[in-house]
Formats: structure tokens, sequence, C-alpha cells
């Protein structure tokens, strides 16, 4: 297998090394809004996908040749954890659902040991084909779910507004939380560390809905696991911590330990810098929906992003979160190349 260069712009960038222009990639860079994927899931399922070692190397892969981007992040999804846990994990069409949710102690004590280093051996394939697959054009970045997410979804049975359900359990038996916890984070470390044995080049770690907490909660009920399990990746891969509004939570998600911190589009992007630090990498933070502006409009966005970053070394440009499944294809490649230009 081709080594990836360590060299490459987007790893460097991840230790706030120079790089001869700003490295972008998206969240969500393979999915519905391209054709070929759409082509792909008209023939499997989104788990057959997953588990299709094949296949995931050709959806990733492809969004990395059509838009230029410098990095390429493995088709899976952060649920995949859950499955062999035994709750029931579907792929509806309204979004994922958890077929048994977990609400109290004895529901966290039945919970099956996810065991990740066999049951998600589909992932590792993934990884190992897609590493072949790119040839060290660009890097490949792995990923998990947070605890708290994972949580979100395990406790709520799906996608949730309020997360009635997940912060009754941290404020009522604060103990079944923590056993939840550790129990998540235990599996995590298995898995990212499987996946970095595999060949993933940087890891992102996705606490997408935990800016739905109180900073006092996040600070009980979230950053020791945060802090634990980013202390027990396998040292030598940049490790990227994203949510979303968090703009409330910064400073404490600062202090799990990440690498790269990854904001969304609600805050100024030298404004979080500035919070989090110039010690860590930044990474973000197009609003998605400013894709569906033409693109003379994204370029002047694209500029407004990169004037807050500053030229300072360590901003990887990002969407604030994933791509929408109706953006316009030659938009994305438009704002790739303008990220290119500007800041080259
Ligand atoms: O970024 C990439 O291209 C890699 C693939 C990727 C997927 N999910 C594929 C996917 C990644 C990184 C994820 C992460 C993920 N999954 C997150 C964190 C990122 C975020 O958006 O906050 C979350 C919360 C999930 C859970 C999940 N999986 C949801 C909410 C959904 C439904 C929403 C949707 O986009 O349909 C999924 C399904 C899913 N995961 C799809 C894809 C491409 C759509 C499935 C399909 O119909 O093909």
């Amino acid at each position: 297998m081709t080594d990836t260069s360590s060299q490459h712009p987007f790893l460097t960038a991840c230790r706030r090394g120079e790089t001869p222009y700003t490295p972008v990639w998206l969240m969500r860079q393979a999915g519905r809004y391209m054709k070929e994927y759409r082509d792909v899931r008209a023939r499997v399922g989104f788990l057959e996908l997953c588990k299709t070692p094949d296949l995931v190397a050709e959806v990733t892969v492809t969004p990395v040749e059509r838009l230029n981007v410098d990095a390429a992040i493995l088709f899976a999804d952060i649920l995949l954890l859950l499955e062999p846990m035994g709750v029931g994990l579907e792929y509806a069409t309204g979004g994922p659902v958890i077929e048994r949710p977990v609400r109290t102690g004895t529901d966290i004590d039945a919970l099956r040991d996810p065991a990740p280093e066999e049951s998600l051996a589909y992932v590792y394939a993934a990884v190992r084909s897609t590493r072949a697959a790119l040839a060290g054009r660009v890097p490949l970045i792995g990923f998990c779910g947070a605890p708290f997410t994972l949580a979100s979804y395990l406790i709520e049975g799906g996608a949730s507004r309020n997360y009635i359900h997940t912060k009754r359990l941290f404020q009522t038996d604060p103990g079944a939380w923590r056993a939840l916890m550790d129990r998540l984070v235990d599996a995590t470390v298995s898995y990212v560390n499987a996946q970095i044995e595999a060949g993933i080049e940087a890891l992102q770690v996705f606490d997408s809905w935990v800016g739905c907490l109180a900073p006092g909660d996040y600070r009980e009920y979230v950053l020791p696991h945060m802090r634990r399990l980013m202390a027990a990746v396998t040292p030598g891969v940049p490790v990227i911590h994203f949510g979303t509004a968090t703009s409330g939570l910064l400073e404490l998600m600062r202090e799990a330990g990440s690498d790269v911190m990854g904001v969304d589009w609600r805050v100024d992007l030298d404004e979080a810098w500035n919070r989090v630090g110039h010690d860590v990498a930044i990474q973000g933070n197009l609003d998605p929906v400013a894709l569906f502006a033409p693109p003379a409009e994204i370029r002047r966005r694209v500029k407004d992003i990169l004037l807050r970053a500053g030229g300072r070394p360590g901003h990887i440009f990002n969407l604030g979160h994933g791509i929408l499944p109706e953006t316009p294809v030659d938009h994305v490649r438009a704002m790739v190349d303008a990220v290119h230009e500007f800041s080259a």
C-alpha cells in the first residue's frame, strides 16, 4: 500500500504547520447530493453498503475525485457501534431508529458488550480497501460518535428535539448515566484504535448534538468521559472534536484535549479561535445552506472565513455541519476551488 505523505497539507494543518494553501474537505461529502452515490444506493441498502468494503472504497473516493478535496472521510455511520449492542438499529426513510431504546439502569445493564474488535471488522476491512483505492492521494479520516451523542440516540430512540429522556437520565440517576458513558467510552476506544490499526490517518469525533446542554451539565456529565476517550486514542493520529450549536461550550470542549476544534457557522471563526486558543487547530465553518447561493456569493463567504482565519497555520476549511442532500454539486466544487485559490 502506498503511504500518504505525513506532509500532506491536511495532516500538516491538523498539527498547525505551514501549508501552501488551506486544506478543505466537507462533512458528509459522500452522500445523496451526488448522483454516483444515489446510483449505488439504488442497488444496496445503507447498512449493506457500509458492510461491503469495495463499495465503501468507491463511495469514499468518488467525492475526492469530483470535488478535489484534501481529505477523504471513510463512508460509515456513527451509529454502527450501537448495532452489536442489541438495541435494534434500523435506517428508516425518516432517519435512523433504535427499536428498543434504553431508559433505565436495568436497560443499561442489559446492553450487550458490542465487542467492536470483531463485530465491526467490516469497518476495518473498509479502511484497508479505501486506503488501497486512494493510493496515497489524500489522507483518510476515520470517525466515531462521541459518547453523549451516541447515548442520545440510544435513549431517545432516534433524533430528538428536546432530549428529555437523555437529560432526565443524568438528572435522576447519575450512577446509571455514568455506567452508560463508561461502557460507550470503552467500546469507542477499542473501535477507534482498531480503525487506526487498520490505517486511518486522522480521527473525527462527532458530538453532533451536545450543543443542547447547559455548560454546567457538560462539565459534570460529559467532559470527564470525553477526556478519558481523547487520552486513550493511540498517539500519532490527529483528533478533530466537532459539535454543533456549541458556542456556549467551546472552552469546556477544548478541555477534552483534541488537536483540532470543529465549529459550526453560528459562531464567527475568529472569535471561536480566540476563545479556544491558538495552540489548537480549527476546522470550519461555512453554513451548509450557503452552498445553495450563486457561486459569486459562495466565493464572497469563503473569502470572509479565510480572512477570519487570518492566514494563521492550523485552519482546515469545512462546512459548519454536513452537506445537505439537495446541494448542487457544481456549487460544492466552486467552494473547494475558491478555498484553494484565495488561500494559495
Ligand atoms: O461524511 C461522510 O461522507 C461519511 C459518512 C457519514 C455518514 N454519517 C453517512 C450517512 C458520516 C461521517 C456520518 C456521521 C453521522 N451519522 C452523524 C454525525 C454527523 C452529523 O451529521 O452530525 C450523525 C448524527 C449520524 C446519524 C445519522 N445517520 C443520521 C442522523 C442519518 C440520517 C440523516 C440523513 O442524512 O439521511 C444517518 C444516515 C446516513 N449516514 C446517511 C449517510 C450518507 C443517509 C443514508 C442514505 O439514505 O443513504
